[in-house]
């Protein structure tokens, strides 16, 4: 969603900028702007469409040189995707620029008032009112803009970032937040603000977190931050553990290729330091108090789309190795319908980015309920899991391409050593048996690199079938999940109809969707895991043969017994059970990219969607 940069410094600004803007292109939008200070003026640049379209406008009708600029890229929320929509949004006087991310649920009536008083808003959006309401602020707090920006934010509802510039004020980048994500990069003679590190990684790796309702003001020399009464507050200093490089492509042709190539070493960090010479788990860093999760009663996991996935997965692991109820919950859904909660609950917030809007809320649904809460994130300093009692980090790196990959593979990773410690900790497990599952996770990077080895079939078949209307996904256990993915993998890639189902489930009704050459990929479970399940598939994959589906199955290497059921067969390596997804998946995701390259489409910004949803 909407992505924003500051800068303040010696340097050209906009330069900055629009580099900034350009590493932020993949959390999604649809127009971009710029606004620089200079000679007393404030100079804004903005068009709808892609940041090439502003830079083209930039070239006929180049700003003037500055070293204070801010930059936005829009996520339409209030307001089509136009250049008048586009941030950044100005006072009547041109004495106030501002850009934000989020909405401002309260602005109908801002806008009613600043009509009343004579103001004339411009654009359709909410964030105008922002704009207006600073410029009529800042005289009465004698020029004050921080202190004027505090006084608007303590009249906004919703969630917003805001970031401002006064052109009386040419050093001075004032921000302010409020759920929606900022952080602070802190240079040598210049200061960054931005949606997320990736903006300013290139510059500096030094960061801050930013709390909730919190002001930032930023000159080339000092970082003040208060709350919004003023009073003075201390942010926490991280520093970003990847560089610039880990943001670029690398040699691939995209970023989704590239994440898909990295899932091998996206694993072994994952599971680094995080188990002991003993074989024990270790997950000091998580701050999970042994007491506390000896008295919990049940998991509740809440999270969206592929996290969500990772949740389902995970759910069949704890379950069976803790016995402890799991349940998995969209995000979107949980607080809307009074959930059962309380301080015997662990709820896990499962969230790449760590800024998602209704992961973020159902989170603090939960903590208002006394429940303990654990984030599995994967953005350090993000605010899912500063906002939570504990985190365990994924440790993935920076993950670009909209559809989320590496993610996937290292959240399952996350949740299941949560799942063993539980284990360890309230003793469901015996020691040789949490040895045996380390040695099996251990065991992934090496299998998941012997996937991506042969992925040249997937790629063939997801090229024969880039005409299709449709493709079913069917798995069991694991591979339900596995088939979710899979499915919206497919939706988000190659906009096709996709759908994952339960395979035992198709004969309740699903089945009806079938008929002649429709492609159905089936994960199939091992015959050497629970041998049950692997039948009951076959038996599944028949009823839909027969009624003319094409069978596409994930099978293991040496399953033989599912040869004479399918029309093509894509071999993954045996692993046990719970391991399966960390495996089955990888084919699904070079599928929906492969088709979706077929189609011509985006495949890292796919159409409509945003990589950090940061609204509800
Ligand atoms: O950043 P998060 O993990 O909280 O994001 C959750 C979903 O928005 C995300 O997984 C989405 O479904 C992906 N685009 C799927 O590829």
């Amino acid at each position: 969603m909407c992505g924003i940069v500051g800068y303040v410094g010696q340097k050209q600004a906009l330069e900055i900028v629009v580099a900034g803007l350009r590493r932020l292109e993949y959390r999604g939008y649809d127009s971009a702007g710029v606004a620089v200070i200079s000679d007393g003026q404030l100079e804004v640049r903005k068009k709808a469409g892609k940041l090439a379209n502003l830079e083209g406008l930039l070239g006929s009708d180049p700003l003037p040189d500055s070293t204070t600029g801010i930059g936005h890229t829009r996520w339409a929320t209030h307001g089509g995707p136009t250049d008048d929509n586009a941030h950044p949004h100005v006072s009547e006087d041109v004495s106030i620029a501002v850009v934000h991310n989020g909405i401002i649920e309260n602005f109908a009536e801002l806008k009613d008032e600043l009509a009343t008083a004579g103001v004339h808003l411009t654009s359709e959006t909410d964030t105008e009112v922002a704009a207006h309401l600073l410029a009529r602020e800042v005289p009465l707090a004698d020029g004050d803009l921080p202190e004027a920006m505090r006084r608007v934010c303590r009249r906004l509802e919703g969630a917003f970032t805001l970031v401002a510039l006064d052109r009386t004020q040419p050093d001075l980048v004032v921000a302010a937040r409020r759920n929606s994500p900022l952080v602070v990069g802190v240079g040598e003679g210049e200061n960054f603000l931005a949606s997320d590190v990736a903006a300013f990684v290139d510059h500096t790796r030094e960061a801050l977190e930013l709390g909730q309702d919190q002001v930032v003001v930023l000159t080339p020399d000092s970082i003040t931050i208060t709350d919004f009464a003023g009073e003075p507050v201390e942010a926490t200093p991280f520093t970003v553990d990847w560089d610039a490089s880990a943001a670029e492509k690398g040699g691939y042709d995209l970023f989704m290729l590239k994440e898909i190539a990295e899932q091998p070493k996206a694993v072994a960090d994952a599971l680094r330091g995080r188990i002991s010479k003993d074989h024990r788990i270790q997950l000091d860093e998580t701050s999970l108090d042994e007491a506390v999760l000896r008295d919990i009663s049940k998991v509740v996991v809440v999270a969206c789309g592929t996290a969500a996935h990772a949740g389902l997965v995970a759910k069949y692991a704890i379950e069976h190795w803790t016995r402890l109820p799991v349940e998995v919950e969209l995000a979107s859904e949980f607080r809307y319908r009074d959930p059962i909660v309380g301080p015997d609950s662990l709820v896990i917030a499962i969230s790449q980015s760590g800024e998602t809007m209704d992961t973020l809320m159902a989170l603090r649904h939960a903590k208002a309920q006394g429940a303990r809460t654990l984030a599995i994130c994967n953005t350090v300093g993000s605010t899912i899991p500063r906002e939570s009692d504990a985190v365990l980090y994924t440790y993935a790196g920076p993950e670009i391409a909209v559809a989320s990959t590496k993610a996937f593979l290292t959240q399952i990773i996350a949740a299941y050593l949560v799942g063993l410690y539980l284990g360890q900790v309230r003793g469901t497990m015996f020691e040789d048996e949490i040895r045996r599952i380390l040695g099996e996770l251990d065991d992934m990077p090496s299998k998941v690199d012997l996937v991506l080895d042969t992925t040249e079939h997937v790629r063939e078949l997801a090229r024969e079938l880039a005409d299709s209307t449709s493709v079913l996904f069917l798995g069991r256990h694991v591979g339900y999940p596995v088939a979710l993915e899979g499915a919206l993998k497919l939706k988000e890639l190659a906009y096709m109809h996709a759908e994952g189902f339960p395979a035992g489930e198709l004969k309740h009704g699903p089945i009806a969707l079938i008929e002649d050459g429709v492609p159905v990929i089936v994960i199939v479970p091992s015959p050497q895991g629970r041998a049950v399940l692997h039948d009951k598939i076959v038996s599944n994959i028949q009823e839909v043969r027969a009624r003319g589906a094409l069978i596409i199955a994930i099978a293991e290497e040496g399953d033989e017994a599912i040869v004479p059921y399918a029309d093509h067969i894509v071999r993954v390596p045996a692993v046990p059970t719970l391991m399966q997804p960390l495996v089955s998946t990888v084919p699904l995701q070079v599928f929906a990219c492969e088709m979706a390259t077929a189609k011509g489409h985006d495949v890292d910004q796919p159409r409509n969607l945003a990589k950090s949803v940061t609204v509800e």
